[in-house]
């Protein structure tokens, strides 16, 4: 070869080639959210509620495919570090997950849980996850008393910029409140229901927090895929709920149980989009709650029975679901989906609403995707282009209501008192504040 045909060569690689490597660095270190792939360090660590918070709780976490054997260690807190001398460990159940994000490589990684049980009320434990080198820190969580009252969070969709919008509203909860026992989301937790870094960024936003107040939450649309309705393998992997409710709909429609407290989760897609599902539930809802002996029900799904808007109504809901919270005198129920926040009561009594009466229904939204709201008879208090959070506090006789804005600022209080005959009077307490009802 002369000198001028190899001089011809390097050059033509250097133009090709160089394109192309340049490319493929750029495309490994582009996307900014690359620091959401799983390593050998624990991440995504999630406490659970069990179907019996008093006596169970449920952990799940995050590894690469390296750690295919990842344990938990768990001990009665102490006020030292004393209790790293009498730590029980437990092998993890584990699953892999393939996944993917855009046109991101496939991203493998396996999914561990444990299930504590044995646990007693009123005590602190400590546990970590992990393995070898790469445990997680040790986080503290508290089995609630059996006679105390129960105080939890409500969130309704997050969904959207989850990492960027949410977190604050989240961290103001902490933050601002009590001690919660546990936290509800009333489903579209991500936008995309497989994008792994969607759900990344949803365990990000939490953080430390995941891991040391017990969640439940309860899938949306965005949880599903279409045509039919599939949920997202991420929800069963990554997530480790009750698996107390129909066939098939596991870990998405199931009930938890504090002593005087039934809080149940229904699968609004299925209900919305599957007849065979959809009677599953009404049929499963009617034994629960037929034989429940707890003073207090609160129920959540994701499609609201009263919409904020008239023209976004779920017949469904109204049509199926309805009936059974009215029979059975549900207390409370907690929804999604309509991006806005609207507090009220309607039930229905030969083709007339009393507005005075009946289960208290609650939409509200912890993220900043934004829809209108428009003024209807069954509200007592709504607003739209506001970001909330909601704390219940279930007592004896009375369960307690208050919805905070992203800045603390209290927006809508009310109270459910419980007579000696099961009976409800909803007592307002709405702040004297305007109502947010303009796009500003
Ligand atoms: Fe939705």
């Amino acid at each position: 070869m002369s000198k001028l045909c190899l001089l011809k060569r390097m050059f033509l690689a250097l133009v090709f080639v160089c394109p192309i490597l340049a490319f493929s660095q750029n495309k490994s270190s582009i996307n900014p959210d690359s620091y959401l792939l799983p390593s050998a360090r624990p991440d995504r660590i999630i406490l659970n509620l069990s179907e019996n918070p008093l006596e169970s709780i449920h952990v799940n976490w995050r590894t690469d495919t390296t750690h295919v054997v990842s344990h938990l260690e768990v001990a009665k807190a102490t006020s030292g570090p004393e209790f790293r001398d009498n730590t029980e460990q437990i092998k993890a159940v584990t699953e892999t997950l393939v996944s993917q994000q855009d046109e991101e490589p496939t991203i493998h990684a396996n999914y561990h849980q444990v299930k504590l049980t044995g646990l007693e009320p009123g005590t602190s434990y400590v546990y970590r996850v992990g393995g070898g080198e790469f445990w997680s820190e040790w986080f503290q969580f508290t089995i609630p008393e059996d006679d105390q009252e129960v105080n939890f969070l409500y969130f309704g969709d997050v969904q959207n910029e989850v990492v960027a919008m949410f977190s604050r509203v989240f961290r103001e909860a902490v933050i601002n409140l009590p001690k919660m026992d546990f936290t509800v989301y009333a489903g579209d937790l991500v936008n995309h229901e497989s994008a792994d870094f969607e759900w990344g960024g949803w365990f990000e936003a939490g953080q430390w927090i995941h891991a040391t107040i017990p969640s439940m939450m309860t899938p949306g649309n965005h949880e599903f895929s279409k045509n039919p309705a599939t949920l997202t393998p991420h929800w069963n992997a990554q997530f480790n709920l009750p698996i107390n409710g129909p066939e098939g709909l596991e870990e998405t429609t199931y009930e938890v149980n504090f002593p005087e407290l039934k809080i149940i989760s229904l699968d609004g897609e299925q209900i919305d989009e599957s007849p065979r599902y959809r009677k599953a539930q009404m049929d499963w809802l009617r034994t629960i709650l037929t034989e429940n002996p707890r003073k207090w029900t609160v129920i959540t799904f994701h499609y609201p029975v009263y919409a904020t808007a008239p023209d976004r109504y779920h017949d469904k809901m109204i049509d199926y679901i309805r009936p059974i919270l009215q029979e059975f005198k549900v207390d409370l129920a907690i929804q999604g989906h309509d991006h806005a926040y609207a507090r009220g009561r309607a039930f229905e009594e030969n083709g007339k609403l009393d507005f005075g009466k009946g289960t208290v229904y609650v939409v509200s939204v912890a993220g900043p995707k934004m829809y209108e709201v428009k003024a209807d008879a069954w509200m007592e208090r709504k607003a739209y282009g506001t970001q909330t959070y909601q704390w219940i506090k279930v007592t004896k006789d009375v369960l307690s209501f208050k919805t905070y804005t992203a800045l603390g600022e209290l927006y809508d209080s009310f109270e459910i008192h419980k007579d000696s005959q099961g009976g409800n009077t909803v007592v307002n307490n709405i702040p004297d504040t305007p109502e947010r009802l303009q796009r500003k």
